[in-house]
């Protein structure tokens, strides 16, 4: 297989930073295709824990290329102090390991302003964003009045978009949401400032990518959020503002389906969402709070406490049918070990109406009751597990009947979050 998408196959936070760096070993350059800093992908190498936000995870492998497509919204202050905080750990220090897309839209402070105050209206309504700046700057995308990176490099471009951009913005906040005007020449200075720093990494990314690609490189794309959050696919409008699932990748890097080999889907052993939305086999008993404990199930990016439930097959193998999953890498196992019993759903009822796949329409969804199955749980540690075999036979019960629901194969079992704390079962580069 040549090159592959690594994404969420739940409601993010599935652990794909931790399997990216894995694969990178196998890959020649890392793609992150769409997303912001939203994303907060954590890695723990050797003890050492790394937490990115646009910075694709494969970024520790010296002489890995990396790169940040067209289809990502880039805030410039935290990708900045990203490429800081590496260069300061003795990474990134040849700036060609990295490179963003010239078209790739830029996240403004009135973005992340609106984020705010229209999340403080609707109140109890709210979606429960990372306050990011995220939809709005995808709307202004789909508007047609964004601010891409290659506007950066014209000044003269770049303040008359922005003049236009906040004439209307500024409208918004003063008339509609009641707050003060945001500067036009404070932000203009700062954002010059930063293309300044930011000239040398911005390229032609779909060029980039391509060639890569024609002399025989393998790529790795490295999903952000999860296929629940899918803005078409997912528990709409509790979802984020891009495609999360694999046909983003494609139009978030420029690179046609038909150059791309398979996708790996990540999913814990059991769920987890932050946010608002529906989530039906959540648990707002001890059973959720051991998983949050354990787990450490709080947000990479808003140090939210997660919303943790029994592992939902339904939503894996709808998530199989978006993004043909060639397999999946199913982690936290350890985080199950010590409860006596665990529940598998296999279905919801709805209004006294059996559901097999996720109901499309929102109130069914969170009106419905999980049907579970209920599989034997197993006492011992598994995090020195490097064989399958080396799972007690409970869990590895546990890791089949997964199979069995979602339809999909588990090619890799995770059993901490340590890079070493892997059991590949197959290499998705090799199949
Ligand atoms: P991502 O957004 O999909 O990359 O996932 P996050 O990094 O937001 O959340 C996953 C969390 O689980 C991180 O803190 C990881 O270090 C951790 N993690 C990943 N795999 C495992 C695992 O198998 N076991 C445990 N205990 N933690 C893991
Ligand atoms: P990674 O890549 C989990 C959720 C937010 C909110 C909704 C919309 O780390 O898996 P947004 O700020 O995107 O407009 O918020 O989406 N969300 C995530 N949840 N993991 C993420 O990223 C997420 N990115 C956004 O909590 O419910
Ligand atoms: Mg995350």
């Amino acid at each position: 297989m040549k090159s592959i998408i690594v994404l969420g196959a739940q409601w993010g936070d599935e652990g794909k930073g931790k399997i990216v760096d894995i694969y990178s070993e196998f890959a020649d350059t890392i793609v992150r295709p769409t997303g912001g800093n939203n994303a907060g992908h954590t890695l723990v190498v050797k003890g050492e824990k790394f937490v990115f936000h646009l910075i694709p995870s494969g970024i520790l492998h010296p002489g890995k290329k990396c790169v940040i497509g067209n289809g990502t919204v880039i805030d410039p202050k935290v990708l900045l102090s990203e490429i800081d905080k590496l260069k300061e750990r003795g990474y990134l220090q040849d700036d060609s390991q990295l490179r963003l897309g010239l078209l790739a839209h830029i996240i403004l402070p009135c973005h992340v302003l609106l984020d705010r105050a229209r999340e403080e209206r609707l109140g109890l309504k709210k979606i429960g964003t990372t306050a990011r700046g995220i939809g709005p700057c995808y709307e202004d995308k789909a508007a047609r009045v964004g601010i891409r990176g290659i506007d950066l490099l014209q000044p003269e471009v770049f303040s008359a978009k922005l003049a236009a951009n906040l004439e209307f913005k500024n409208f918004l906040f003063k008339n509609y949401f009641g707050l003060e005007p945001l500067s036009f020449e404070a932000i203009r200075d700062e954002y010059l400032g930063y293309a300044d720093r930011l000239k040398p990494y911005l390229i032609d990314t779909s060029l980039f990518v391509n060639d890569e690609i024609s002399r025989g490189a393998k790529l790795l794309f490295e999903g952000a959020q999860g296929s629940l959050l899918d803005i078409d696919h997912g528990t709409y409008p509790f979802v984020t503002s891009s495609n999360t699932t694999a046909g983003g990748a494609c139009t978030g890097s420029g690179v046609a389906p038909t150059r791309i080999g398979g996708t790996v889907g990540v999913s814990k052993a059991y769920a987890t969402r932050v946010g608002g939305g529906p989530f039906p086999t959540e648990l707002l008993d001890v059973d959720g709070d051991l998983i949050r404990e354990k787990g450490h199930e709080y947000g990479a990016t808003t140090g939210r406490p997660r919303r943790c439930g029994w592992f939902d097959a339904p939503v894996v193998r709808y998530a199989n049918r978006i993004n043909a999953l060639a397999s999946i890498a199913l982690t936290k196992l350890d985080v199950l070990s010590g409860m006596p019993r665990l529940k598998v759903c296999v279905g919801y009822e709805v209004n006294g109406v059996r559901f097999d796949e996720v109901p499309l329409a929102l109130a069914d969804l969170e009106a419905a009751t999980p049907v579970y199955e209920t599989a034997e749980g197993w006492a011992e540690d598994v995090s020195s597990a490097r064989e399958f075999g080396d799972l007690p036979k409970a869990a590895q019960k546990y890791v089949r009947m997964i199979e069995e629901l979602c339809g999909v194969e588990v090619s890799l079992v995770s059993v901490g979050p340590d890079r070493k704390e892997t059991i590949i079962r197959k290499n998705p580069f090799r199949a």
